[in-house]
């Protein structure tokens, strides 16, 4: 037996100035796919995300609502983690910055850096964006504003703790250079470089912040609220002695927005290395989910609330548009225009009417036990199934989510095909049960396939099929090496329970159409 291997992997820790928003969303359901892939795959999987509460962007809201900042994180910590649940989100640990281990942990690590003499005290001063919660460069500011935020950024200028970064620029390069898969897609690592080249030391403290992890023997200073963010990958499996850090680090993949790949890229790297720990597998910069071309967020006040509308649609149609429509890796629009249209043509003709028109025959034909399979009939639909299942596993491998899901969708187009070209409904008129059950085990098997293929994107949805399909054994408990051609079991008792995913608009027109 081959020892299982381990898959650790972190999305970014959201800040906690509001309620999730579509971006955060979007991140979490990518995140949550891949984590349910691998699962599938028959990896031990660990699975991280959380929330980033310190700061002073999250003191000055928490300010405005008149709240200490405990109660107020606590507030919407308790807003995202239902989100989540409602989401569909799997994940292993949901840490939060303000956990007991964490801090202590994070003030370890600061410890450590300061002991080794990689920080260092010094005045630092510069214009700071609390929105993106950093200093920026004067050639980063439009009309002295932050570009991402279109706040003004504050001038501040304090005696602080300094984390000697230029030490390890060189090394940064190297291991930039020598391994191509570490920043990806690979568009980002050219910006990253170029940025390296000048990065300065980094404040790892401020003084006028209130509202952080006190720097150890400094009760006077917070640590830096990007220098406690990034430890959470560490102090999230238990560093430095737990049992999950030893087994899951380094991580196999941090997925984050392009807007913080440096963070990731170039401090976090060399925080591990002044640490001298391996480095993560790899840092994916995801797109933006756009709105009228418009980065949605909190700071900048267009936000489409993802509780909402999967109050309204369901979490599988939001997880599925977002990570069809959206290219992984590049910005997308969410319009509900798209979303409809997408939703509509894949869900709930293309996948729905496959398995329900199937069943209604079944049904009639056959009790609704799985009918015998006839090889003879099956055409080329076995050979598509085998030609998907390789471009699934090759387009995972390299997190092209939308790609993977356009095979996919590519069998139950094949699917579909197959019902029209060899007519089911005029077998069963002519009386040929051997010709029509092949036919009918042909297609649920694609099904069957088809819906482990697509539970890590729609599990809620998958989850259905598979309950009409009437397999006994959980989806959740299906493994790859279980998507064979033949293995559905003849007999077995389906259950027609009607559309899977009703089409949106569809009462609309029936109102209308009665008006
Ligand atoms: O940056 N589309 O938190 P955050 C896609 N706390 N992704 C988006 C997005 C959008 N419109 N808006 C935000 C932080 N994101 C830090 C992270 S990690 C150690 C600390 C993504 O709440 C963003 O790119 O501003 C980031 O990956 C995540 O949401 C959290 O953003
Ligand atoms: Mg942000």
């Amino acid at each position: 037996m081959t020892a299982q291997a381990t898959y650790y992997l972190t999305t970014a820790i959201d800040y906690v100035n509001g309620p999730p928003h579509m971006g955060h969303a979007y991140e979490k359901i990518a995140a949550d796919a891949i984590a349910r892939y691998h699962r599938l795959r028959g990896d031990d999987v660990f699975f991280l995300t959380g929330t980033d509460e310190h700061g002073v962007k999250i003191e000055r809201s928490a300010e405005a609502q008149g709240l200490d900042p405990q109660t107020f994180t606590d507030q919407t910590v308790d807003c995202f983690k239902a989100t989540w649940a409602k989401l569909g989100i799997s994940y292993d640990r949901f840490i939060r910055t303000t956990d007991a281990d964490h801090k202590k942990a994070v003030q370890a690590i600061f410890k450590h850096l300061l002991d080794k003499g990689d920080i260092y005290k010094a005045k630092y001063e510069g214009f700071y964006c609390k929105g993106c919660e950093e200093f920026k460069n004067e050639r980063d500011l439009v009309e002295k504003c932050c570009s991402v935020h279109q706040v003004p950024a504050e001038w501040m200028s304090e005696e602080n703790y300094v984390f000697k970064l230029s030490d390890y620029r060189d090394r940064i390069r190297l291991h930039i250079e020598q391994n191509p898969d570490f920043i990806q897609p690979d568009y980002r690592a050219k910006e990253v470089l170029n940025l390296l080249e000048t990065f300065p030391d980094v404040s790892v403290s401020r003084q006028s912040v209130k509202w952080g992890i006190p720097v150890p023997g400094d009760e006077s200073q917070v640590i830096y609220v990007w220098i406690d963010a990034l430890s959470n990958y560490l102090t999230g499996i238990g560093y430095p002695d737990g049992d999950a850090f030893k087994k899951y680090w380094p991580a196999s993949v941090h997925l984050i927005g392009k807007d913080i790949v440096k963070f990731h890229a170039i401090i976090w790297p060399a925080m591990l290395m002044a640490l001298e720990l391996p480095l993560p597998k790899q840092v994916f910069g995801h797109g933006w989910v756009l709105t009228d071309g418009q980065k949605m967020g909190k700071s900048t006040g267009n936000a489409t609330s993802p509780d909402a509308l999967a109050d309204e649609y369901g979490a599988d149609a939001i997880r599925y548009y977002l990570l069809r429509e959206i290219a992984f890796g590049r910005d997308g629009e969410m319009t509900r225009e798209a979303f409809e249209n997408r939703v509509n043509a894949d869900l709930a003709n293309n996948l729905g009417n496959a398995l329900n028109r199937t069943l209604t025959i079944l049904e009639k034909n056959f009790d609704g036990r799985i009918s015998p399979r006839h090889e003879a009939i099956e055409g080329d639909l076995p050979r598509k199934v085998e030609s998907v299942l390789a471009r699934v596993e090759d387009r995972m491998a390299v997190l092209a989510l939308d790609e993977a899901l356009m095979a996919i969708w590519e069998l139950l187009d094949a699917t579909n095909k197959y019902i029209d070209s060899t007519a089911p409904w005029a077998l069963a008129k002519a009386g040929d049960k051997e010709n029509l059950g092949g036919v009918l085990y042909a297609v649920l098997e694609a099904l069957r396939i088809a819906s482990v293929l697509a539970s890590p994107f729609i599990p809620t949805l998958a989850g259905k099929i598979w309950e009409q399909l009437g397999i006994q054994t959980p989806l959740a408990d299906q493994r790859w090496s279980d998507l064979v051609w033949g293995r559905l079991e003849e007999g077995t008792q389906s259950q027609k329970l009607g559309p899977i995913y009703p089409r949106i608009g569809a009462e609309l027109a029936g109102a209308k159409k009665k008006a």
